[in-house]
């Protein structure tokens, strides 16, 4: 299984989400990962081709409502031969999801993944918004990561990786 993480975070949640979902596609899966800070490797993820990847996970930070400016131009890349999934660090779902209120998390996960990808005409493999973490002046403010989750959601995928594409 070969996959490929490219994030762009402004905070740092993106990233230790990335990690995670790395680490447990690894472990789980025994799966090749490669991983793409898109803001700090530019050529690096210029050059990628996604196609030579069974599944290219997206992962984007939101704040005020926006994606980061590289993954969204990221998402214009030729996908035609891989799989696409999409995860978001919001604030809004992780705390939908602690409150348990999946009327609310379904409002985010529409309003920040399911528009992004049917704008660039993307059919999903998987989709997920985590929570993020906010701090002002050093001092948590909010903090709605949860890595179970993460891990969940990624054994989730790896296993319809493995269900759908036998030879991955
Ligand atoms: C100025 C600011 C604006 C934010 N706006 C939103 C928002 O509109 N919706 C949301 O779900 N989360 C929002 N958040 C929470 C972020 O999604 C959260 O901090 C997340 O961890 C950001 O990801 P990153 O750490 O990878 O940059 C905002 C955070 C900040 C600091």
């Amino acid at each position: 299984m070969k996959c490929l993480i490219a994030y762009c975070t402004r905070y740092g949640v993106t990233r230790e989400t990335s990690n995670v979902i790395a680490e447990t596609l690894k472990s789980n899966f025994d799966a090749e990962v490669d991983i793409i800070d898109l803001k700090e490797e530019k050529k690096r993820a210029k050059s990628v081709n996604p196609n030579d990847y069974d599944i290219v996970i997206v992962g984007s930070s939101i704040r005020i409502g926006r994606w980061t400016k590289e993954a969204k131009n990221f998402l214009k890349s030729d996908f035609k031969n891989t799989h696409v999934a999409i995860f978001v660090s919001s604030g809004r779902c992780g705390q939908a999801i602690e409150d348990d209120d999946m009327e609310e998390y379904d409002k985010y996960e529409q309003k920040y993944i399911d528009r992004i990808a049917e704008k660039q005409g993307l059919k999903l493999f998987a989709k997920r918004g985590f929570g993020g973490r906010m701090e002002r002046g050093g001092e948590v403010q909010s903090d709605t990561w949860n890595r179970d989750h993460i891990v969940e959601w990624t054994v989730e995928v790896g296993k319809k990786i493995e269900e759908e594409m036998p030879s991955a």
